[in-house]
Parts: structure tokens; C-alpha cells; sequence
């Protein structure tokens, strides 16, 4: 028999959005089509819907954040939610008070949802399984696991630039070994039917046979990696994960595999051109790529707070809304 999916609820809705991984792709789809619906929020005079209206949503960062978090938070504030946001720096877990503790002392508060970033692989799905029967657990990116509502974000920005995912080839360029960000994409888009994924970087920072494994193409030369595809997508160079010297100077790495204008020139014309955040300029990409007019960088961002409002109201949403047969007001 089929082990059910942990983030799954009885009727097969979301309730906990923890990786992509098992996901079914009408799931993907619905997520993508709701954040279609709440783009429209933020031209409104007043940016609020009432959907998550009198639910408590905790924001529980252990790391360190700039788009998850704050994206995080609007995208709570514009569903209406109460928010808190626990400064991990000056709380009690500076003073010792374990992840268990913590999340008792806040569901004392009636929290309803926790939006979790952890520096170790597994913390959100830990919590998950801790957490009261009622509460709906979001992970906002744990170790070099899982950030799936990034990964969620790239495939609402891809969709917009091209709507047919099984017309397009995808090249993720850099780290692949320390990231939890491409792990999420590469799920995402094999889950959604893209043509093609490749993987691009030296040989020390791409695991081969878990990329093989995953389903993607390999490569360890940039100009053949980019050629002809659609989507380009740079990662960090993630140093506070290297444990040892996998690189030989980052200098050296962007004379191999940082994006200039010229290399870009061997992807297809209409090529756009990602990175999660934060970017290391002129290591990764030269500013000129960056800010430059393929670039769909920070559209992401934007993209991020519908994709977040999206999966947000499907975990408390569908339970506590469409469950009581009420339609939600948005889009
Ligand atoms: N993309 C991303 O996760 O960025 P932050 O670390 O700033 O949240």
C-alpha cells in the first residue's frame, strides 16, 4: 500500500507545504493558478484579502533571510493573518530553550500556521510531525533539503515568461551540491513537464549520480550547458555550506562560470535569465546580466508574495473555509 504524503490532509488537500517532492502536478497547478488570482492584490487601494482573517501565523527564522522572510510576512499581513515574527537572535533559544520548547510556548499563543527557516535538513518536517493536530507547517528552506515555495515562485516567473512548460529547456548554473534551492526546481519542473532540465558547474559541486538520479543533464562547461535554452537560472555560491576547499578561488569560478553578456549570447534570443537572491556580483553574474533586460531577478521577489499568500491560504484556507463550504474571496 501507498504510504499517504505527510502534507497532505484526509480529503488529499494541503495542509503542510514541506517539499515538492510527491507532489501530484495538479497541486503545483492549483498553487500557480491561486497566485495568479492574488497578483491583483497589490494594485488594490487597500492590499488585504480576509482569507486567513483572525489566523495566527508564526515566522520562525534560525537563519539568516531577506526575501523568504519579509515576503513571508506581507504575504500573511495581505491574507489578513496576525503575524509574529520571532527574532531567533534574541529569543529564548539564545539562552538554550530547545525547538520543542519554542514551538509548545507558541501554540500556547494559538498559532495556527508556522513558516519555518532552519539551517538543518529535516527541521520543518520535525516540527510538522511535533506540531498540534491543527497547525499547518510551511518550510522556508532547511539545509540543502528543500525551499520549495522558491521553487514555486521560479515556476509562477517561467510560467509568465513561457506558458508551455513542455516547450522549454532550463539550465540551473552553480552549486548545485549545497543547494536546497535546486533541488525544489528540478522537482518542480520535471513535476510540471519541462522538456529539459540541465545542471551546469564544476565537477566538485555537482553531486552526479544523485543529478542523474533527479533526472537532469550534466554539465561541467558553461557555453555547451547554456546553448540554445530558454531559461537560465544562476545559484549562490553557498561558502557558509562548503566544508572544504571546493573551489580553488571565486575568481577562478567566474572565469569558468560566471554569466557575461557574451556567454548569454549562447542561450535562445528570448532566454530569461534567474537567481533566488542574494547574488554574488561579479562572481555568479556580471552586474550587466543582473540588471539587464533578460534579467526576471526581481520579479521573482514580487512573484514571491503571491506564490507565498497561494500556498498559505491553500494550508489554512482549504482546511478551515472551503472545509465549512465557504468560498474564499480573492481573485
Ligand atoms: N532566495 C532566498 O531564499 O533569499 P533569502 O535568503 O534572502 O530569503
Amino acid at each position: 500500500m501507498k504510504t499517504p504524503n505527510p502534507q497532505l490532509d484526509g480529503q488529499g488537500n494541503l495542509k503542510h507545504f514541506l517539499t515538492i517532492e510527491g507532489l501530484r502536478r495538479e497541486i503545483l497547478v492549483e498553487i500557480l493558478d491561486r497566485a495568479e488570482g492574488f497578483l491583483g492584490v497589490a494594485k488594490q487601494a487597500v492590499k488585504k484579502v480576509p482569507l486567513c482573517r483572525g489566523k495566527v501565523i508564526a515566522n520562525l527564522f534560525f537563519e539568516t533571510s531577506t526575501r523568504t522572510r519579509t515576503t513571508f510576512e506581507l504575504a500573511a499581513k495581505r491574507l489578513s493573518a496576525d503575524v509574529l515574527n520571532l527574532n531567533v537572535s534574541t529569543s529564548a533559544t539564545a539562552k538554550g530553550e530547545t525547538l520543542l520548547d519554542t514551538l509548545r510556548n507558541l501554540e500556547a499563543m494559538h498559532v495556527d500556521m508556522f513558516v519555518v527557516r532552519h539551517g538543518s535538513s529535516g527541521a520543518a518536517h520535525f516540527i510538522a510531525t511535533h506540531a498540534a493536530p491543527h497547525v499547518s507547517v510551511i518550510n522556508a528552506g532547511d539545509g540543502r533539503h528543500s525551499h520549495p515555495t522558491q521553487g514555486m515562485l521560479d515556476m509562477f516567473t517561467i510560467r509568465h515568461h513561457k506558458p508551455d512548460f513542455a516547450a522549454i529547456k532550463v539550465a540551473i548554473v552553480g552549486d548545485i551540491l549545497h543547494s536546497r534551492v535546486a533541488r525544489s526546481q528540478i522537482l518542480a519542473l520535471n513535476t510540471l513537464g519541462a522538456s529539459e532540465v540541465r545542471v551546469i558547474g564544476p565537477r566538485t559541486l555537482i553531486p552526479e549520480c544523485a543529478a542523474e538520479a533527479l533526472g537532469v543533464r550534466v554539465f561541467h562547461d558553461l557555453l555547451e550547458g547554456i546553448r540554445d535554452v530558454d531559461v537560465v537560472i544562476m545559484l549562490r555560491l553557498q561558502r557558509e555550506r562548503m566544508t572544504s576547499a571546493l573551489l580553488p578561488s571565486e575568481h577562478e569560478y567566474f572565469q569558468l562560470y560566471g554569466l557575461t553578456e557574451e556567454r548569454l549570447a549562447q542561450a535562445h534570443p528570448d532566454a530569461i535569465v534567474m537567481h533566488p537572491g542574494p547574488i554574488n556580483r561579479g562572481v555568479e553574474m556580471e552586474s550587466q546580466v543582473a540588471d539587464g533586460t533578460r534579467s526576471v531577478i526581481l520579479e521573482q521577489v514580487t512573484n514571491g508574495i503571491a506564490i507565498r499568500m497561494a500556498v498559505m491560504s491553500m494550508c489554512i484556507g482549504t482546511q478551515n473555509l472551503a472545509g465549512r463550504g465557504e468560498k474564499a474571496p480573492y481573485g
